[in-house]
């Protein structure tokens, strides 16, 4: 999006950075918003850039590798990981309008108090995803939820509860993919906007203004090393699709980064799926700081998330790190794959 406008006389393209985009968001949808949301947003942009900066140098600084420790997830946390986490943690506690967040990288949630008055909001978030792909410098990402602070949960001594909202609640939702460029992709109930991060002047730009999710594409996204042990209408509705059958061929692209293969997805279309496997019989990815984000995303832009049973957005967790199936796509993979799931729990019914 290039708009011109005439400056002293002269057309120069007018740049829109994501504070302003916020801004003008909030003016347009909700007049009476005090600022306080582009305050936290500006926390979250300032700790991908803290991020950003040494996911470009990681060859060169000790940021490679190990931390040393396990988290929450039982998996080895990488130095990134805890940069990240570390970044994100410290510019949202200094905004006062943060009460809790929760990160994949923390067991507990953890609740900001003693600061002036109550905090508005909850942020959940994966500080750095794809961590397995950091060493061999394939895109990562940061992935970003937004919840109000329940009123009534405000003297409640466990903040978990404040977190546990279903993914239909979120105010907003986004993530940052750290990939030949860095971009940032958010929304707030109004559509689905992305910003390319300008190094020049160290700001995110408005690059994709109202992103839709294209009706069909021409990729698939899967783990095929899991093949064998994907559930039977899984495999036939991903065979349906490599035979062409739903009205093209089709491609199979597969980062291993959620943030990646969502974006390209997002962007080009097509069908994103972690289905239930004999290791993840739950699905690998976490509801409220992965699927959740990414299913308010894909909603905004014209597409939906399933977990194979029901809307992502309407499932109620029961704990901050579960795990959940995610099929995400365009209308008519999801069609699709809906039909493959009714006639499956038909033919279980009727097997009685
Ligand atoms: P994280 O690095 O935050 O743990 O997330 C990794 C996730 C997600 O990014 C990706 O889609 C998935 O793991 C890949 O899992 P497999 O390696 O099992 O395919
Ligand atoms: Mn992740
Ligand atoms: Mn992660």
């Amino acid at each position: 999006m290039n708009t011109q406008s005439t400056v002293q006389g002269t057309t120069k393209p007018v740049i829109v950075t994501v504070q302003q985009h916020i801004l003008s968001e909030q003016r347009r949808h909700s007049p009476q918003a005090t600022g306080t949301f582009s305050w936290l947003l500006s926390g979250i942009t300032l700790a991908t850039k803290m991020t950003e900066s040494r996911v470009r140098r990681a060859g060169l600084l000790d940021v490679i590798g190990a931390a040393g420790n396990v988290n929450v997830q039982g998996e080895a946390q990488q130095k990134l990981d805890v940069y990240a986490d570390d970044a994100l943690v410290h510019c949202l506690g200094i905004r006062d309008n943060v009460a809790i967040i929760a990160s994949e990288e923390n067991e507990q949630a953890i609740a900001f108090d003693g600061r002036s008055g109550p905090g508005k909001y909850v942020v959940v978030f994966d500080p750095l995803d794809g961590s397995s792909n950091i060493d061999v410098n394939v895109s990562v990402g940061t992935i970003f939820s937004v919840l109000r602070m329940p009123e009534d949960l405000r003297e409640s001594d466990d903040p978990a509860q404040a977190v546990l909202q279903p993914g239909v609640k979120q105010l907003a939702a986004g993530y940052v993919v750290y990939g030949s460029s860095t971009i940032m992709v958010y929304s707030t109930g109004h559509g689905v906007h992305g910003f390319t991060l300008d190094p020049s002047i160290g700001a995110y730009v408005l690059s994709h203004e109202d992103i839709r999710m294209p009706e069909q594409g021409k990729y698939y996204s899967s783990n095929d090393a899991y093949w064998d042990t994907f559930p039977q209408a899984y495999q036939d509705y991903l065979s349906y699709l490599r035979r062409g059958e739903l009205g093209r061929s089709y491609a199979l692209r597969y980062i291993g980064s959620l943030v990646a293969d969502f974006h390209r997805t997002l962007l080009r279309g097509g069908v994103f799926l972690y289905p239930p496997t004999d290791a993840n019989p739950q699905g690998k990815l976490r509801l409220l700081y992965e699927a959740n984000p990414v299913a308010f995303i894909a909603q905004q832009a014209g597409g939906y998330a399933t977990d194979g049973h029901q809307n992502i957005l309407d499932i109620v967790p029961q704990d901050i790190h579960q795990r959940t199936p995610l099929i995400v796509g365009g209308k008519s993979e999801m069609e699709a794959f809906e039909r493959f799931m009714k006639r499956d729990e038909l033919a279980g019914s009727l097997a009685g």
